[in-house]
């Protein structure tokens, strides 16, 4: 089978890892991969976004299954295109992405259908929301409707911080057309947990739960960045949290979306936060997360194509989604000055992390010497699994350690907080 990955960073490159162990899978393309997807797959210079290129490179080179993994793709209809072809995708149509692609669609939908959420309000006059933001109560979180690159969200802990992030997204256009309509919504607290979920529109199989580490520096302090390492499982997601989940968030959602006439069908990441008043959902995305694909596709015992295929044929009922006992880590390496300005073209010595640990690629090529250099902010993923939560960081370390180039940036505490709750029960 010759099978399609549309995208070209770690949580690609760690699908098309899991892909590739199934004995029917002879070719995958990706497109437009990047320097270490391209020692799994071919990948074909043409980008996430251009599905125009897309669709034309499956007519002139026809695949069995297509799977389309970022978000913009997504929103922009690249499965509705090749379903058009004919071909079967994995990925939710544009309808359904608007799940992640609109704050103001998935909150409406999460009022509509009751579904736990932080309180909010919406505005699409500057004005009115400035308004607003003078007397509403404080910390509270403004929201870019479209997307953003997951930098239309600021926490405002002051006054100030909360009117300049209304004017940053709605006078000065930081985010575009994303921010010409705004969510303002109720600051939440407690752990967060991400819930990635396989569902056909009938069916949901929640996957082991992960947990992102999203600010630049140790102990959570700096900017917020796309995740900056992950663990799996989760330990605040209790049984008991996990079955309020099931009963008051998935199952809702998915007949929440059936409802409205657009059935999801893909991965449904549910960004949830644990509050003492029970789950709720922080946000949706309507893809794999990454870095969470990069812990928990490593604990998949259950083979992807198959699940995959039966999302699509909405047999997901009749499929096993099984995952390993164990725990996973993936600590992520960064440019220096990521999330702000950082350099790329910096050689990469991998030392022998590739014996070690699944090094998934994010943002790498190839010089003219043909050395593997940095292409991006993150650079490299890297994942191990292991019988316990303790061991698993401790691998993934010991294999990071490995890997040197100039200014190589990373957090150090990957995983810390998730084995304190563990071992105090926190
Ligand atoms: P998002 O881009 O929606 O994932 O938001 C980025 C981060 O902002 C989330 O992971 C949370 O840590 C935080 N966040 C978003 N919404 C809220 C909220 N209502 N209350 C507290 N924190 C939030
Ligand atoms: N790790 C968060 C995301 O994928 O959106």
């Amino acid at each position: 089978m010759k099978i399609l990955v549309v995208g070209g960073g770690g949580r690609e490159h760690a699908i098309i890892r899991k892909l590739k162990e199934n004995p029917e899978v002879t070719q995958i393309v990706a497109l437009p991969g990047n320097a270490g997807i391209g020692q799994d797959a071919e990948c074909v210079s043409i980008k996430a976004t251009d599905i125009d290129g897309i669709v034309n490179y499956v007519k002139e080179n026809p695949v069995d299954f297509a799977v389309v993994a970022p978000d913009d793709p997504l929103a922009l209809g690249c499965v509705d295109r090749l379903h058009a072809l004919g071909v079967p995708c994995f990925g939710p149509d544009a309808k359904a992405a608007r799940i992640e692609a609109s704050k103001v669609f998935a909150k409406d939908l999460m009022k509509k259908y009751h579904i736990p959420t932080a309180r909010y309000e919406v505005f699409g006059d500057a004005e009115k929301a400035l308004e607003y933001v003078k007397a509403c109560p404080l910390p509270t979180v403004v929201k870019a409707d479209g997307l953003a690159l997951g930098k239309g969200v600021v926490i405002a802990m002051t006054r100030e911080e909360a009117l300049e992030a209304v004017k940053a997204a709605m006078i000065d256009g930081a985010f575009g057309k994303s921010g010409s309509r705004i969510v303002v919504e109720e600051f939440l607290e407690g752990p967060e947990v991400s819930v990635l979920a396989f569902t056909d529109g009938h069916v949901v199989k929640p996957m082991v739960s992960s947990m992102d580490h999203k600010r630049a520096g140790d102990n959570d302090t700096g900017l917020n960045t796309g995740g900056m390492g992950t663990i799996a499982p989760n330990p605040c997601y209790t049984p008991e949290v996990a079955k309020r989940c099931m009963e008051e968030i998935f199952l809702p959602t998915i007949a929440a979306m059936n409802a409205e006439g657009c059935p999801f069908k893909g991965c449904l990441y549910f960004g949830l936060m644990v509050t003492k008043d029970g789950p709720k959902v922080i946000e949706y995305n309507c893809r794999f997360g990454d870095p969470e694909t990069q812990v928990v596709l490593p604990l998949l015992k259950s083979d992807l194509l198959t699940i995959m295929q039966a999302v699509e044929n909405e047999t997901l009922a009749d499929t096993p989604v099984e995952f390993s006992d164990g725990a996973a880590c993936c600590v992520m390496l960064a440019s220096g000055g990521y999330p702000g300005k950082y350099e790329k073209g910096k050689v990469i010595d991998m030392g022998r992390a590739n014996e070690m640990a699944q090094v998934y690629h994010s943002g790498t090529g190839r010089n003219d010497k043909g050395e593997l250099v940095t292409a991006g902010g993150r650079v490299l993923g890297v994942s191990c699994t292991a019988d316990t939560l303790e061991n698993a960081i401790q691998k993934a370390y010991t294999a990071a350690a490995e890997i040197q180039w100039d200014g190589m940036m990373l957090r150090h505490d990957i995983g810390r907080r998730a084995l304190s709750i563990l071992n105090k029960g926190e």
